[in-house]
């Protein structure tokens, strides 16, 4: 039904520290910011009549001038506000009384059990808190489906950023990426923290994985993950599809190895949240330009800051500057020159990389918003967060016109998802998670990302009928192959997902394979070995070469990860020469997040050299090429260094020298 009321004449007048606002029944308010006595609450929604901003037949731009006009501050700093579900779960009311604009899911935060029923029911009972609210302003709830909906048990595990990259298809990456919409909103997420468009420049970098590949021109030519997350004009509000979100802005991929954690000021990552010491002109190459198609052509509708910083050469360094705070590229660059029209949501404590140590959490929030962050994720301190803010518009150190900014930008983004019509979860798609046809798609992304490297005496494909024997450490292991952001934030050796291993795919095509993780078990003659080797899961910084080592999820009893070398495990070392001179012609498959360097004298015994990746669920993907069952298309996301020392390494360097140039990659039929 329609509103009779005439829309509002078009005068939201916005004013530093007191905003005058015009509501349809006329009603002026007079707001002025921090005098609490002149903040008259404005007309809630009544049940007889429909208010404009609950018209869905009404432009969202009028839709979200009526619904500001009616909050008031504090309902406005609750809708900047994120909160974690571990910080609410135990009584959702705070969504209520805090006026909660959004919760997520951190990466592991799940519910039990970890079910796609029991996401839904869990969402929607935060929901019903939200809509509890006077005004009955609904949540957006987020989510990091970076590889599809990885932290639900159950949802299709795509191949990682790096191994779409490989795959050169940005419609197949579509596809995959709207099949990550559905399985994640029909849990009921309605937005993703995903895409990565980083240009992963220095693969000691813990988060390579989460990149598309090393050039801008590729990561680019991906952004059609954008379309499949949000779907094109109009298609947002539809029940397989969530918000996108461009990350991190910007520079992420771009850290100058040592500078990690805010040069130490934060942590103890030797890469990751680091500093770009690079030129204005190699910044905006290969920081920046992601981000013009990415709101330009894609209409992205969030941009998280990164945690890093950035620190001109040009004019001397010592003087980095968080993305967080940064007014100039957040607000200058990204909102005023590149026309973004959604919201900023900053990352997990994000503010909290703004001066650490230095200034007071007041003026990281200060500082965060008039950057132009728009909502602030504080996973834990949310409430301090609210106060704060709060205590900083009345001392006019915040405006009103900023945060009435900030707010728009975020309800355009709720009414454009349909939120206001569909609070709850749309359940028609729930059935379809994880099912037989999206994790078809999900194999042929992992078909298309198998790179091969080298292929010696035509090794590849496997002839049918030839003995296969199997080893390493990742042959036969989910939790490997899909990764981190796999149910847990940092992954798992043990998480067991459901799938298939590589193994599983080999057996299941092939009558004639024997295993041996170690290769102790004795070779059987004429057989061709498979060695499939890598890297155990990590995220972000403790993935980082020389990083600090995980051992804090329950499966690690306290016992920390293997050591992130970019070098074989002395292991899958040993069963590569051991099988590579026992068989008749070897293949060594590599299912790792980034290169790993093999010293020269062993690359020579190898006579197949496969890049893998994080394959993800479908382990048959990679069984499909090896035995012919598909060809090998994939190319190098990134160059492939012949030693350690010669990171950071990238196409177009002078001298450029790798094992294996970008773009490489060997076809079969
Ligand atoms: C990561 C983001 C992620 C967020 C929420 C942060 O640590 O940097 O990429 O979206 O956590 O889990
Ligand atoms: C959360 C992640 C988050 C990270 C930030 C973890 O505890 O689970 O989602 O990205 O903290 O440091």
């Amino acid at each position: 039904m329609r509103s009779t009321a005439s829309p509002p004449p078009r005068r939201r007048l916005v004013a530093l520290g007191t905003a005058v606002v015009l509501t349809t029944t006329g009603l002026a308010v007079t707001a002025t910011a921090g005098s609490a006595a002149a903040q008259r609450v404005p007309a809630a929604p009544s049940a007889a009549t429909v208010l404009p901003y609950e018209d869905a037949g009404l432009p969202t731009s009028q839709r979200v001038a009526d619904l500001l006009g009616r909050m008031t501050l504090d309902e406005k700093i609750g809708q900047m506000t994120q909160a974690e579900r571990g910080g609410i779960d135990a009584d959702p009311s705070q969504i209520t009384t805090l006026g909660l604009g959004s919760v997520l899911s951190g990466g592991g935060s799940v519910p039990t059990p970890n079910t796609p029923t029991a996401w839904a029911d869990m969402v929607d009972r935060y929901q019903r808190a939200a809509m509890a609210s006077r005004l009955h302003i609904p949540l957006v709830y987020g989510v990091d489906s970076v590889h599809g909906h990885g932290n639900l048990l159950g949802a299709t595990v795509f191949p990682h950023n790096i191994g779409l990259g490989a795959t050169r298809d940005p419609a197949l990456v579509q596809r995959v990426e709207h099949i990550t919409a559905e399985e994640t909103r029909a849990s009921g997420p309605q937005w993703a923290f995903a895409p990565c468009v980083c240009v992963a420049r220095d693969d000691r970098w813990g988060r390579t994985y989460e990149s598309f590949g090393e050039t801008p021109e590729l990561v680019e030519s991906m952004e059609t993950a954008i379309d499949g997350l949000q779907g094109g004009a109009g298609q947002l509000k539809d029940n397989d599809r969530v918000l996108a979100t461009a990350k991190h802005f910007a520079g992420d991929g771009l850290t100058t190895y040592g500078t990690g954690s805010n040069s130490g000021k934060s942590g103890d990552y030797p890469i990751d949240q680091g500093v770009d010491r690079v030129s204005r002109a190699t910044f905006d190459r290969l920081a920046l330009a992601p981000y013009v198609p990415a709101v330009k052509e894609h209409h992205v509708g969030s941009v998280m800051p990164s945690y890093s910083d950035v620190d001109w050469t040009d004019d001397g360094l010592g003087n980095p500057v968080n993305m967080h705070g940064n007014a100039d590229l957040v607000t200058g660059w990204l909102k005023q020159q590149q026309g973004f029209d959604g919201f900023v949501i900053s990352d997990y404590e994000g503010i909290h990389h703004i001066q650490p140590g230095v200034a007071s959490y007041a003026t990281q929030v200060v500082e965060g918003v008039n950057a132009g962050i728009d909502m602030f994720m504080e996973p834990y301190d949310f409430a301090t967060f609210i106060t704060t803010l709060k205590a900083e518009v009345a001392d006019h150190s915040v405006s009103t016109a900023r945060i009435d900014d900030a707010v728009s930008r975020i309800l355009t983004q709720k009414f454009e998802l349909g939120l206001f019509e569909h609070p709850y979860t749309d359940r028609t798609h729930l059935g379809e998670i994880g099912s037989s046809a999206h994790r078809a798609v999900a194999r042929t992304a992992v078909q298309k990302s198998q790179v091969l490297l080298k292929n010696d005496r035509a090794t590849l494909p496997i002839a049918p009928g030839r003995p296969i024997y199997v080893a390493g450490s990742n042959a036969d292991s989910i939790g490997n192959q899909a990764g981190g952001w796999t149910l847990t934030w940092q992954g798992g050796s043990t998480n067991v997902i459901p799938g298939h291993t590589i193994l599983d795919g080999l057996r299941a095509a092939h009558g004639k394979v024997t295993f041996s993780e170690t290769a102790a078990a004795p070779v059987p003659r004429g057989a061709v070995g498979v060695v499939v080797v890598g890297e155990t899961p990590y995220a972000e910084g403790f993935g980082d070469v020389g990083g600090p080592r995980w051992a804090y999820d329950p499966a690690d009893h306290n016992q920390p990860r293997p050591e992130k070398t970019m070098r074989l495990s002395d292991a899958d070392s040993a069963a590569v020469d051991r099988v590579c001179a026992a068989a008749v012609k070897c293949v060594v498959l590599v299912v790792s997040g980034r290169p790993l360097v093999i010293p020269p004298a062993q690359l020579a015994r190898i006579d197949g050299l496969v890049a893998s990746w994080l394959p993800g669920s479908e382990g048959e993907g990679v069984a499909d090429v090896l035995l012919g069952r598909a060809p090998f298309t994939g190319k190098l996301p990134v160059s492939w260094p012949r030693t350690l020392a010669q990171e950071p390494i990238n196409v177009g360097d002078p001298g450029y020298d790798p094992a294996f140039p970008y773009g490489w990659g060997l076809t079969t039929r």
